[in-house]
């Protein structure tokens, strides 16, 4: 059998690369937190998103929740957001000890549904609204801030998986009050470690969150504002990132490729694909609906095929929340069925068409068995 399919492929996907010339910058300059590359990449990623700050941080989670305490969530606030993303806006809620408000996400894009909004913010008020582009697909995004623009609350987007997604020529993370992201190495746009950041056009949201990121230091041991920290973004991480920058929109296009394959090949199977295959979808994962997961996933796993469930507990069920006085817990029917039916398909920036080949071969040779039986 020809070699394993890796659901992603760091090495694949930084072939090419110069991270010495990155390593080399910043081990020669001596100044390893809060210089030049920090600097530079702030600006560079702002402009890249089209907005006027970018303030990096130690990892997507940290933006979460700053972003969060930059708009003035307490203990004493709700959040809206989707239980169907990792539970990561969910920790960020969670750190600052404010309630979440779960939405219900739509039936095709499994991205938050503008009417479950709708129908939340008739009940509720919340303080925020997270909305996560997930996969890479961009959410209903337009709408779901006119939504929340009428009833006074702003929208944090989760761009974690969504570095480059655009429609009307605007680009994630510029439709909302702040933009989160995470460049987690599997990323579309991946540091070698840890690494986030916040993006928005608010000079005062821009100076809040470069307060939260330093211990809330307004000046040096000067302490102005709550709830800060060290999350701060290391100088090597930030050159490595500067490095990568210029190839991400590349990349997202190699990522489409992978998917228009899948989605043309896949047309006439019992499947359902989560995404498009335009600019608003950056094919981060390449998710379909499949109705026995477990038999599916085997099948494609005797190949040597990788596959992973993205996610496989919402985030209202999950047992941290169990006996919690002020319980979250909810009923989200279609967050509810489609976490048993999704499963990810291998899809990254250097996987070769013969990859592709055999991912494809083996999907269609599981529905051939499937139909025969
Ligand atoms: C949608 C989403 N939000 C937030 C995060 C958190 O990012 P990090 O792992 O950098 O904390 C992730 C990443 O793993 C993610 O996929």
């Amino acid at each position: 059998m020809a070699g394993k399919v890796p659901l992603f492929s760091i090495e694949a996907s930084n072939r090419g690369i110069d991270l010495t010339g990155a390593f080399n910058r910043v081990a020669n300059s001596n100044w390893f937190i809060l210089g030049n590359e920090v600097t530079n990449f702030e600006r560079e990623f702002a402009e890249y998103i089209g907005v006027d700050n970018c303030v990096s941080l130690a990892n997507g989670t940290d933006s979460l929740e700053l972003a969060l305490r930059a708009l003035d969530v307490t203990p004493e606030h709700s959040v809206a957001l989707v239980a169907n993303a990792g539970f990561y806006g969910s920790t960020a809620v969670n750190a600052i000890g404010a309630h979440p408000l779960y939405a219900d996400v739509d039936a095709s894009s499994l991205n938050m549904s503008p009417a479950a909004l709708r129908d939340l913010l008739s009940r509720e008020k919340p303080k925020a609204i997270v909305v996560t582009h997930l996969y890479g697909q961009l959410a209903a995004i337009e709408e779901i801030v006119a939504i929340a623009a009428q009833a006074g609350v702003p929208v944090v987007e989760d761009c974690a998986q969504a570095h480059g997604a655009m429609r009307g020529g605007r680009i994630a993370g510029s439709f909302g009050a702040i933009g989160c992201f995470s460049f987690y190495p599997t990323k579309n746009l991946g540091a070698l470690g840890d690494g986030g950041a916040a993006v928005c056009s608010d000079q005062a949201l821009a100076q809040k969150l470069k307060m939260l990121r330093q211990y809330g230091w307004n000046t040096k041991y000067s302490v102005a504002l709550a709830g800060g920290r060290n999350s701060r973004m290391d100088e090597l991480q930030a050159a490595i990132l500067r490095e990568k920058l210029p190839h991400l929109n590349d990349w997202n296009s190699q990522r489409r490729a992978v998917a228009r394959r899948y989605n043309a090949a896949f047309n006439d199977l019992p499947v359902k694909a989560a995404s498009s295959v335009d600019a608003d979808y950056v094919a981060h994962l390449y998710v379909i609906r499949v109705r026995n997961r477990d038999s599916f996933r085997a099948h494609l796993g005797e190949q040597q095929i990788a596959t992973e469930v993205h996610y496989p507990i919402p985030d209202h069920l999950q047992a941290v929340y169990t006996g919690r006085s002020v319980s979250p817990r909810q009923h989200l029917p279609v967050t509810e069925q489609s976490a048993a039916e999704i499963v990810t398909l291998p899809c990254f920036p250097g996987m070769t068409e013969a990859q592709v080949d055999r991912v494809i071969e083996s999907v269609c040779a599981y529905f051939k068995r499937e139909c025969a039986q």
